[in-house]
């Protein structure tokens, strides 16, 4: 039995992430139906006419404007629309302004009838998560933020340049908040199968800590840097929800780093935040609890208690 029914993804702001976003789901043919709404109409009309004309080069994708009554059917809504960042602001600056941006927006998504899943890209991405779950209402494994998942991608690649080793079998994740306060998990971070101490240690002896310590820098400093330097990032966030986006489609039981509600899990509660979890298209099937030593442990539990703060004003 062929299933007749369409997938659609709803996105939600097309501004530089948005449209990147786009742009990377008909190129890698990850969904049927495409649903572009931003406040700004003609971006979203000539988004659409620009996309479409580029499908006999890629992949048969519908793609149009639309409005939120078209959330009713789709499987994903995600939203990547709310202020970015500014040279010089950080990511929880932006709490208060894009919470109320959020407030309207899933209230129109749930006015639909929406019943799918929810991915949140806008920053600050784990207080943002966790307010789309508040004012929604699903449960918890349908409400996924970005999270970590562009720092663990960052983090690979950095370590992959370093080892002059392909990414594909580089092994470590960043967790926590997606900023300032987010760690890198060294004591469970792999060159193929032997832990990155063990490898650096045979295969590259002119290595030590002080430049991982720098490429773990490079990593949480990466978004100041391009900013900095272009005014925004997005490509490399677009092409994360896209992967983040096929893992729930293709129901692939994928592990990746994004931002789940905690309920006990690394001892944190009534938290989203960065950890490997088993995405499908249930959403979020489960966080998966790595060993974590005493220091990495003490860092989650900070960065925890700094998404909790900032949460605050909006709870
Ligand atoms: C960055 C944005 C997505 O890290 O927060 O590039």
């Amino acid at each position: 039995m062929i299933n007749s029914k369409s997938s659609r993804v709803v996105i939600i702001g097309t501004g530089a992430v948005g449209s990147s976003y786009a742009f990377s789901m008909i190129n890698q043919n990850i969904t049927d139906e495409m649903v572009l709404i931003d406040l700004n109409k003609n971006k979203t009309e000539g988004d659409a006419m620009d996309l479409n004309h580029g499908i006999p080069f890629g992949a048969p994708t519908k793609v149009w404007a639309g409005e939120f009554s078209d959330c009713k059917y789709a499987d994903i809504v995600v939203i990547t629309a709310g202020a970015a960042q500014k040279p010089g602001e950080t990511r929880l600056d932006l709490v208060e302004k894009n919470a109320n941006i959020f407030k309207g927006i899933v209230d129109n998504v749930m006015s639909s009838g929406f019943n799918g899943i929810f991915i949140v890209a806008t920053n600050p991405v784990d207080v943002l998560a966790y307010a789309t779950w508040k004012f929604s209402g699903l449960p918890k494994e349908r409400v996924i933020g970005s999270g970590t998942i562009l720092d663990t991608a960052r983090f690979r690649f950095l370590l992959s340049e370093y080892f002059n080793i392909d990414v594909r079998n580089i092994h470590g994740y960043i967790m926590g908040e997606h900023g300032d306060t987010e760690l890198p998990v060294w004591s469970q971070t792999r060159i193929g199968s032997e832990p990155i101490m063990t490898y650096m240690e045979k295969y590259k002896p002119d290595g030590n800590q002080k430049e991982l310590d720098e490429i773990f820098v490079n990593v949480r400093d990466a978004a100041y840097h391009i900013i900095e330097r272009k005014g925004a990032t997005h490509y490399a966030i677009a092409m994360g929800l896209a992967r983040l986006t096929k893992a729930i489609l293709r129901n692939e039981q994928s592990i990746l780093t994004v931002s789940t509600l905690m309920e006990g899990e690394y001892g944190l509660k009534d938290v989203y935040i960065g950890v490997p979890a088993i995405v499908s298209q249930k959403g979020v099937e489960r966080a998966i609890e790595i060993d974590l030593n005493d220091e990495e442990m003490k860092k989650l539990h900070h960065s925890s208690e700094t998404l909790r703060e900032v949460m605050k004003p909006i709870l």
